[in-house]
């Protein structure tokens, strides 16, 4: 008995020594997961303690994900212990995260990925250890997804995004005739994209045009180029397609609101948003500077990306998963399909109805 004691204390302070060396003031759970002596060290859940869910986010100077980043915060609540890292942009920086969550014997993982296909790795690592891990924001591949069952993935789907933020400009089109400003019978238009390769960017981009399309507008693109999300960028972007097109361009399409905010800054050196010399020009995400420039008349429209419910979404799972609870629709407060995908639905927002945002 004396031996079996000082073997429980000895891993009781190994535990709560792993855990103090993340600079992490939590340590009942993962020390005291080694203390019980449970058997089941990575997940000690469905004991009716609070579990330790670590959260990768892809990088906290993200406008958007800063909104998620609070709203997991938020709901976490009551219902789990959260240690929340920047990834910084860098997957071999997320990866060491990971491993730390996984050393620190976290009951549950939360990831943003920074590189989608780095999921799979990922998937590997927290299966090993038995540790479930829901991804957030950036899709999976499928087939990493279908590695494991205690994998869920929280989202949005990308396409709708593009077909609503594409019928805006359908909307405007059709109701103003000046749109045209060549008077050709065609929309000149120019793309911001979000990081390449990341569903939402590819997804928007495709989308948006085809419901333009689908409206029975005729398109020309005369400028594509990324600004990674990033309203500077975006900003430089602009300046650089009024540089080579200037009034030729009759609309602009962001695949992300801080993109759009930034070409609103450049179109206003331009001249543009006085007078009578005005520019469509539409976002995703809804951010509270965007919904700002509603209000202002600068942007014409956005779609609300629901970073509240994916917050709330992704760690109310995270903290039934990690409980070793099945998550079903009841307990996790939406809806899941195929039995790993939480779909968030976007919304259309204008001028007329941005006070719902707010
Ligand atoms: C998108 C969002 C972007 C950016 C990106 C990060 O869903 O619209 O603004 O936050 O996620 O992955
Ligand atoms: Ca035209």
């Amino acid at each position: 008995m004396k031996k079996i004691t000082s073997v429980l204390l000895a891993s009781a302070l190994l535990g709560a020594a792993l855990a103090g060396c993340g600079g992490n003031n939590n340590s009942s759970n993962s020390g005291g997961a080694a203390a019980t002596g449970s058997g089941n060290s990575a997940n000690s859940g469905g004991s009716g303690k609070t579990p330790k869910v670590g959260v990768a986010i892809y990088k906290f100077d993200d406008t958007f994900m800063t909104g998620v980043r609070n709203a997991i915060e938020e709901s976490a609540k009551g219902i789990a212990e959260v240690d929340i890292v920047d990834s910084q942009n860098s997957q071999p920086t997320q990866n060491d995260k990971v491993d730390l969550f996984l050393t620190k014997k976290y009951n549950g993982m939360l990831i943003n990925p920074v590189d989608r296909t780095a999921a799979g790795v990922i998937i590997d690592k927290a299966k090993a250890a038995n540790t479930p891990v829901v991804f957030l924001n950036r899709e999976p591949l499928p087939e990493d997804m279908k590695k494991w069952d205690k994998v869920y993935y929280v989202g949005a789907k990308a396409e709708e995004s593009g077909t609503l933020e594409g019928q805006l400009i359908v909307d405007y089109w059709k109701a103003h005739p000046e749109a045209d400003k060549n008077k050709d019978g065609v929309l000149q238009y120019v793309m911001l994209k979000g990081e390449p390769g990341h569903q939402d960017a590819e997804l928007r981009t495709k989308y948006s045009i085809q419901a333009i399309e689908d409206a029975g507008i005729k398109v020309e693109k005369l400028a594509e180029d990324t600004a990674m999300w990033d309203r500077v960028k975006g900003q430089e972007k602009m300046a650089a397609f009024l540089g080579s097109h200037g009034d030729k361009i009759e609309a602009v399409l962001a695949n992300n609101d801080d993109m759009a905010l930034g070409a609103i800054e450049a179109l206003k050196a331009a001249g543009y948003f006085s007078g009578d010399k005005y520019m469509p020009v539409v976002g995703v995400d809804a951010t509270a500077p965007a919904v700002q420039a509603l209000e202002e008349g600068t942007m014409l429209g956005t779609v609300l990306n629901d970073a509240k419910s994916q917050g709330k979404a992704a760690i109310t799972l995270a903290a039934l998963l990690a409980n070793g609870e099945a998550p079903t629709k009841d307990n996790v407060g939406f809806d899941i399909s195929d039995n790993q995908y939480v779909w968030i639905s976007y919304k259309k927002i204008t001028k007329d109805n941005a006070s719902e945002v707010k």
